[in-house]
């Protein structure tokens, strides 16, 4: 049975194309206020419509903010805040890949700016709000190319050493890594926080990415690609489904528990990835302390 979300409240951030912009339509059907994140208002007020008339729900809320940056993260957070008195799930899902070594507003690498510190910090700004709202949920799209990430602490903005598919297998088993210790502070709290692979999906993930790098290897994988419905399926699933209520700190793919690498379950990398990730963003490493 189709779970309803009336009255429920839920934030996908990256809500106008590819997998976000699918989980927002499904979650719009199921009754839920949509609230999704964009760069550029007018194609993000396009989607908002356009998720709209395809769920047939007409709440849906656009937020404006190029996540790259923490002062738009922060300003992104307080619109949120102003504009929901609840919010009962938050969907992380804005992630990229550069072939290319970039740098943000803040200084910092792209890709663990914006699929790491991007999410840390969200969550973090709208946990309050969240805790608020018991049972909530946070729901973080990571890849099954958290496998393959190591956390280079000595090098986490890849100055000395760049790769792209090691910069964002870096950064999905920091998604992994950051939803486990949040898992933990948050226990008893009334807030879960699950990851997820959404398994290989045709939208324009890596499109932006100057050098291409992908583009070849999607030509010829497209046939085979899932549509952005079936990537955003388990997304869809840990945001809305009662069969999951109440589970926490686990990693997921086709709906199902699954394990996560060896690396994601280092408890002293986890400790120290919070703590650093804190420093980055300029939170108090110590929050939030949990129920229990
Ligand atoms: N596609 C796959 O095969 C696959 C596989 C494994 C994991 N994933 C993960 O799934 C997630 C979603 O990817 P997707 O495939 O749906 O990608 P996508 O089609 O490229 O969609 C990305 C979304 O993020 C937004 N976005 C991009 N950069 C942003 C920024 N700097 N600030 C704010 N918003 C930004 C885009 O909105 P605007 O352009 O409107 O700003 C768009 O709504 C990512 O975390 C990715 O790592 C994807």
């Amino acid at each position: 049975m189709t779970p309803s979300l009336a009255g429920k409240t839920i934030l996908i951030t990256g809500g106008t194309g590819g997998i976000g912009r699918a989980a927002a339509i499904a979650l719009a059907a199921m009754g839920a206020r949509v609230g999704v994140t964009g760069r550029d208002r007018t194609r993000a007020e396009a989607a908002a419509a356009a998720i709209a008339k395809e769920s047939d729900n007409p709440a849906v809320d656009v937020f404006v903010g190029d996540l790259s940056s923490q002062a738009e993260v922060r300003r992104l957070a307080g619109e949120v805040l102003e504009a929901y008195p609840r919010l009962d799930v938050l969907l992380n899902n804005v992630g990229g890949f550069w072939a290319h070594r970039h740098v943000t507003a803040d200084g910092l690498e792209r890709t663990f700016a914006l699929n790491h510190l991007a999410p840390f910090l969200l969550t973090n700004l709208l946990l309050d709000r969240l805790m608020a709202s018991t049972p909530a949920r946070v729901v973080t799209v990571s890849s099954a190319a958290q496998a393959l990430g190591t956390i280079d602490f000595d090098d986490l903005m890849g100055e000395r050493k760049y790769s792209g598919q090691r910069a964002y297998s870096a950064s999905k088993l920091a998604n992994v890594m950051f939803t486990y210790e949040l898992a933990r502070r948050l226990a008893g709290t009334g807030v879960t926080a699950t990851v997820f692979h959404p398994g290989v999906t045709d939208t324009s993930f890596s499109a932006e990415d100057p050098a291409r790098a992908f583009a070849p290897l999607v030509a010829i994988m497209r046939p085979f690609m899932r549509s952005p419905e079936r990537g955003a399926d388990t997304a869809v699933y840990l945001a809305s489904s009662p069969a999951v209520e109440g589970i926490t700190g686990r990693y997921f793919a086709d709906r199902e528990v699954k394990a996560s690498s060896k690396a994601s379950h280092d408890p002293e990398d986890i400790a120290r990835l919070w703590k650093v990730s804190a420093e980055l963003v300029g939170l108090p490493i110590d929050a939030p302390q949990g129920g229990t």
